[in-house]
């Protein structure tokens, strides 16, 4: 449930018309909605509202600041994945202990600024990783609070870029080495063990996987405490998907119900890192057309918004629902939403049957908010676009429209050339 809805043909963001915000920032811009975005960290988190839990919002599905510092005022932590993500949730406020920071590579420079922040617990993904953070706590005079990744071997049934817990993966440890991994752990003087972690894909629509998934760790939690390994979290990580298009994506209240039937009597703090569910359908990216094309084969839109702003349907092949911002009955018309960069890959959308719009009138493409922004790039030098948060009858621009200046922000041309 969102709030993005027609009100006499013309689409709205809560109280504010689509088209006065382009009036007044121009397009392309995404645009959130603040009660959406209140209502789904709510859903989900007061779904576990039974048990000990923690929902660390995952920051890189959607960083703007003014958007972390929302949930940090609902309570949320953050799950983090570089030290740019723990700057950006220490300036939104979240207190440190209620940050995990997980991730692959994570840098000597990047322990140590989670180390001295105070940040709840290190989700470790190597044996090397490992070291290296026992050595970092050491130099700091600490002891690093950790959780090991699991890769449980699951098939998480998503797209193949977003699986995370398979053997295959580069993600995690995997179960079987994990014991002995917590083993080492524990004899490490600069190490404090304190969970166990998991995270295994993204856009999942069935809950079985994280069932699966649950069942194997509690396993490796049993052996673990038999062993006077304390385990006082569970990290069960992000994934819940959501509606894009057919997908039937579980409520964040079924999901916890059956996942709370799953961990009955764990006795163990629970943590979440979800992102998308939170955000994704809270946010769209506006567009403008700028030309209707026909090719001999195919007809397309040319829009103002390009694979720079929203790179999900290059990449991953992503659907996103595709809308006139003006909507009155015209006939459809089969065609490829395409942007303006110098790409064949670059397309919002192809062979989608749309009314027919002509050059001037807005698209907003749906489902935007999580992993639109927070991946767009500059590529063939293009300002990115503002985000702008509405909240009732209000908007806010919450980041500004980038300009030609900001595009060479730091570049500098050597004296050998001048
Ligand atoms: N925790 C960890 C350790 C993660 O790696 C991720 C996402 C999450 C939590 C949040 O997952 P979520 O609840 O949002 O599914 N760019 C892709 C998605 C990549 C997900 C990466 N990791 C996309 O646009 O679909």
């Amino acid at each position: 449930m969102h709030h993005f809805e027609y009100r006499e043909g013309r689409l709205y963001c809560e109280q504010v018309p689509i088209e006065t915000i382009a009036r007044e920032v121009g397009t392309p811009f995404y645009c959130y909605s603040h009660a959406t975005l209140s209502r789904h960290f709510r859903a989900f988190d007061s779904s576990f509202a039974e048990v000990d839990h923690l929902t660390c919002f995952s920051v890189k599905s959607c960083s703007n600041i003014a958007i972390l510092n929302l949930f940090a005022s609902m309570g949320a932590g953050m799950d983090i994945v570089s030290g740019g993500e723990l700057y950006r949730a220490l300036k939104a406020g979240v207190p440190a202990e209620k940050i995990v920071f997980s991730g692959v590579g994570k840098t000597e420079d990047e322990l140590v600024y989670g180390l001295e922040a105070g940040i709840l617990m290190f989700n470790l993904e190597s044996p090397q990783e490992m070291l290296v953070l026992n050595n970092c706590a050491a130099r700091l005079g600490r002891r690093a609070p950790i959780a090991i990744r699991v890769n449980p071997d699951v098939d998480p049934k998503t797209h193949p870029y977003i699986s995370t817990g398979l053997m295959e993966n580069k993600f995690g440890i995997n179960l079987d080495i994990s014991e002995s991994m917590y083993i080492q752990a524990k004899e490490m003087s600069n190490l404090e063990v304190v969970g166990v972690g998991c995270h295994i894909g993204s856009q999942l629509t069935e809950v079985s996987p994280f069932l699966d998934t649950i069942k194997r760790l509690r396993l490796l939690i049993d052996r673990l405490r038999e062993q006077d390994i304390t385990i006082r979290y569970l990290d069960l990580g992000g994934g819940l998907g959501i509606t894009y298009s057919e997908e039937a994506p579980p409520h964040p209240r079924e999901y916890a119900r059956a996942l709370l039937a799953e961990v009955e009597g764990i006795d163990c703090t629970l943590i979440f890192e979800p992102g998308r569910v939170i955000v994704g359908n809270a946010g769209t990216l506006i567009t403008r057309v700028l030309y209707t094309k026909k090719g001999p084969v195919k007809n397309f839109l040319v829009v103002d918004a390009g694979m720079n702003d929203l790179v999900r349907p290059s990449l991953y092949g992503s659907y996103h629902h595709i809308q006139p911002v003006v909507d009155h009955r015209r006939p459809q018309l089969t065609a490829d939403v395409v942007g303006p960069i110098c790409e064949t890959g670059d397309f919002i959308a192809r062979d989608r049957s749309l009314p027919q719009v002509e050059p001037g009138e807005l698209l907003a493409v749906m489902s935007a908010g999580a992993y639109g922004f927070a991946m767009s790039s500059n590529y063939n030098s293009r300002p990115r676009p503002p985000e702008i948060l509405v909240r009732d009858d209000k908007f806010e621009i919450i980041r500004a429209r980038e300009t030609y200046d900001d595009l060479l922000k730091g570049e500098r041309v050597p004296d050998f050339i001048r």
